[in-house]
């Protein structure tokens, strides 16, 4: 699913990130972790495409980044899922319908549309605040809302960059069992944190930046 070949990104004097290889497989689960300023946003960017590295050459969900024209971004786009860590939601659609118009955004018709925005919304169980707005959830539920408008497209892989860095250790795990969840629907899942515990929790293969290098270790075992 993901392929990076001796990445390197420069801005100006600083390197973000120096050579970095690294194989994510379909149907994994993987976390990427580091400290700040290691080079986690930057790597999640180069593989949505966001930016394109300084050197090396990254393949995502079959696409060679470096060579995509322009024009080909967005339709690349629609394979991800993106979820962030300031929820980026509409304030003033209603839950519901930040969910729905991406369906729309994406050309799936009203009926499937409004389908599959409460199918996701009862997933991450947020159904019983579809017709409120953002500033009257939590941001907990706000995350929540977030993801299931990031699965709105059927995302072939999911890439998170601190999807709980605002939410307590119990909100936290709630959306770690919901990305396990779409995980095992088959949707491929990356998740930049910096949170110990949480990796802790998960038990999965775990990525390591520092100062934009990488280091891999290997989780022993899963959760049951
Ligand atoms: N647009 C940019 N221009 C210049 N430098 C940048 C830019 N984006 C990132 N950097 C630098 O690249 C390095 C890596 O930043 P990055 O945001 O990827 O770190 P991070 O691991 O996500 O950190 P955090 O945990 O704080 O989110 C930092 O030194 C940062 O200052
Ligand atoms: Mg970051």
């Amino acid at each position: 699913m993901i392929r990076c070949f001796h990445v390197t990104k420069r801005y100006g004097a600083i390197t973000a990130l120096r050579d970095i290889s690294l194989q994510i497989d379909e149907g994994e689960f993987v976390f990427l972790t580091g400290a700040s300023g290691a080079g986690k946003t930057t790597l999640l960017r180069l593989l949505y495409r966001a930016e394109l590295p300084t050197s090396g050459q990254l393949i995502v969900a079959g696409r060679n980044l470096a060579t995509m024209p322009r024009r080909q971004v967005p339709r690349f786009r629609r394979r991800l899922g993106l979820v962030f860590q300031d929820f980026k939601l509409i304030d003033d659609r209603s839950v519901f319908d930040n969910v729905a118009l991406v369906g729309r955004v994406v050309g799936l018709s009203y009926t499937e549309s409004q389908r599959r925005a409460n199918e996701l919304l009862r997933l991450v169980g947020v159904d019983g605040r579809a017709q409120l707005f953002p500033a009257q959830i939590s941001g907990g539920e706000q995350q929540r809302v977030a993801i299931s408008r990031a699965l709105m497209t059927a995302p072939q892989l999911l890439l998170a960059d601190e999807p709980t860095g605002n939410l307590d250790p119990d909100r936290a795990i709630e959306i770690m069992r919901i990305f396990r969840a779409i995980n095992r629907r088959g949707t491929t899942v990356l998740v930049a944190t910096h949170d110990p515990d949480l990796i802790a929790a998960m038990r999965r293969r775990t990525l390591i930046l520092e100062a934009g290098l990488m280091r891999t270790l290997t989780a022993a075992r899963k959760v049951p």
